[in-house]
């Protein structure tokens, strides 16, 4: 598939940009100490890398976890799974979520009552992006990269059958 067949609605630019802005606001609510970032395979794999040196203090802990949400390529299905746990404990540390988009908010609610229930310090979520008018299940999410209208997207750590991911900004595919 041509990559002009396919709409950017977010330049590599206009990512750079908020991300500062989110590590700003993070740095402000955070004025110590060390941060989880927990970030959620494969999709965030980028962001949390531009987050993560976004973010000025020596003791940002980058953790990986990775979940399957089975279902078809475009949508997931409700049912969540770890594949990949934390191989540290969170209890009593600041901890951020980090996750590419928030769609129907599965992934995300079951994600945070799973760690929750090790007992962190603090728990929030930072997503890049989300598309609000998805929601079937209600997720407090703390900082919003940008909210996006009803649209399948790619890039920058986003896949349709693990391709795309590759590109630096955001892009709606189409047909
Ligand atoms: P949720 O559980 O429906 O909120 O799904 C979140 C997950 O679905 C994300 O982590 C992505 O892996 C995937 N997803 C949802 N919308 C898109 C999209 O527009 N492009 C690529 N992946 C998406
Ligand atoms: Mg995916």
């Amino acid at each position: 598939m041509a990559e002009s067949a396919h709409r950017v609605i977010l330049t590599s630019e206009q990512i750079q940009e908020r991300i500062q802005e989110i590590a700003a606001q993070i740095e402000a609510d955070y004025p110590e100490g060390p941060i989880y970032l927990v970030s959620i395979l494969k999709g965030a794999f980028i962001f949390v890398a531009d987050l993560a040196r976004a973010l000025r203090r020596p003791s940002i802990r980058i953790e990986f976890m990775a979940i399957s949400s089975y279902g078809t390529a475009k949508t997931s299905s409700g049912q969540v799974k770890v594949t990949r746990d934390l191989d540290v404990n969170i209890e009593g540390h600041n901890v951020l979520i980090v996750e590419d988009i928030i769609d129907s908010g599965v992934t995300l609610s079951y994600l945070k009552r799973l760690l929750e229930a090790r007992k962190p310090k603090s728990l929030e979520i930072v997503t890049l992006l989300d598309k609000p008018e998805r929601r079937l299940q209600r997720v407090d999410v703390k900082y919003v990269g940008f909210q996006i209208p009803d649209e399948f997207v790619v890039g920058y750590g986003l896949d349709f059958a693990e391709d795309y991911r590759n590109l630096s900004d955001i892009r709606v595919l189409t047909p």
